[in-house]
């Protein structure tokens, strides 16, 4: 066995390859409806692509404790699918037009159509999930999903208002940290792990996962419209607090502050652009300040991965964190 480090992003696909494909097919079989508006959309999203992080997350774990037989595909396409379900109730909720740079499913066939889809989506993961008659992971899965839609809900009940680091961590570990956490639980549980390796990687994957959330946010405000596959700066017009932002309403002047409260509060750019904000986040070293939380936690993953035997894939999940950090979309 090779013992040099997988560093690329690349590298820990040629290493997942076949798995990967294997959950595509999967994902695949998954899409198939009775009712051909419910096939539509699931193979418009299946075939919209993502990255697939939380399938290689849980494939990862079930393989670094030695796993290595079908379950670990059907329940990499079950979180893929959960993730899926998520996004089209979350373009519903956020009235968001675009995604993975295509019109988003509530633009193409509408919001009450798209509720059902996502409904119909969640219960297509159980179905599957149920293949493996496990109670332990429809546990896990069904405290997932709630986890998910409070914070969902919770996000709802603070838009437009300041929250402040402790809400703004709570609510970016039940909208992604959690799936990311519960993504790793499913590998380990099926590679029958104990409890201490399951917790090992559980916290890994949270701490990832608040990693990924917290870049995510600071791309929002950074990167490009083409980068991004939707408008730049868009949780701020949907009225939503990240880190960045948390930070510079704490150091910013007078002026400043009142500029992003401004923006928060009008749920858009009207009097304050786009530019303005990434000027005053610049002064205050708002994304610095939060890109070294991305890094503390990125870090955090790997110490939590000190309990597993050497393997290749500890050491894609090793490098994982760095590329979930340094990403640009
Ligand atoms: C998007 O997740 C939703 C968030 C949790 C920020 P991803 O960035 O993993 O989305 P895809 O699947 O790659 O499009
Ligand atoms: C992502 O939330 C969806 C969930 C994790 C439920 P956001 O609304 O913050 O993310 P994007 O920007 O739409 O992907
Ligand atoms: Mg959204
Ligand atoms: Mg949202």
């Amino acid at each position: 066995m090779s013992t040099l480090a997988i560093t690329t992003a690349r590298e820990v696909f040629d290493l997942l390859r076949e798995d990967l494909a294997a959950v595509e097919r999967e994902l695949g079989r998954d899409a198939v409806s009775g009712v051909s508006t419910i096939t539509e959309i699931a193979e418009y999203l299946r075939e919209g692509g993502g990255k697939r992080i939380r399938p290689t997350l849980l494939l990862l774990a079930a393989r670094s404790l030695g796993y290595e037989r079908a379950g670990m595909i059907r329940l990499g396409a079950v979180v893929e699918l959960v993730h899926t379900a998520t996004l089209v109730h979350d373009d519903i909720i956020d009235a968001a037009d675009m995604r993975r740079g295509r019109p988003s499913t509530n633009t193409t066939w509408g919001n009450e159509t798209c509720v059902l889809a996502g409904d119909w989506l969640y219960m297509q993961a159980f179905r599957t999930a149920l293949e493996e008659r496990n109670f332990k992971i429809l546990d896990l899965l069904i405290g997932l999903t709630q986890q998910m839609v409070e914070g969902e809900l919770l996000q709802i009940e603070k838009l437009g208002r300041f929250i402040d680091e402790a809400e703004y961590y709570d609510l970016i570990y039940r909208k992604t940290a959690c799936l990311f956490s519960v993504s790793m639980q499913l590998g380990a549980c099926l590679a029958d792990a104990d409890p201490i390796q399951e917790d090992a990687l559980a916290q890994y994957g949270r701490a990832i996962g608040l990693a990924f959330q917290i870049v995510d946010d600071v791309l929002d405000l950074t990167a490009t419209e083409e980068e991004l596959g939707k408008p730049v700066a868009s949780d701020l017009r949907e009225g939503k607090t990240t880190l960045a932002v948390i930070h510079a309403l704490a150091h910013g002047t007078g002026e400043e502050q009142a500029a992003l409260r401004q923006v928060l509060t009008d749920g858009g750019f009207r009097s304050v652009t786009p530019e303005d904000v990434q000027r005053i986040l610049r002064r205050t070293g708002s994304v610095e300040y939060a890109l070294a939380a991305a890094g503390r936690y990125a870090e955090q993953a790997r110490e939590a991965l000190s309990i597993l035997d050497d393997s290749e894939y500890k050491r894609a999940l090793m490098s994982l964190p760095d590329l979930v950090v340094e990403r640009n979309h």
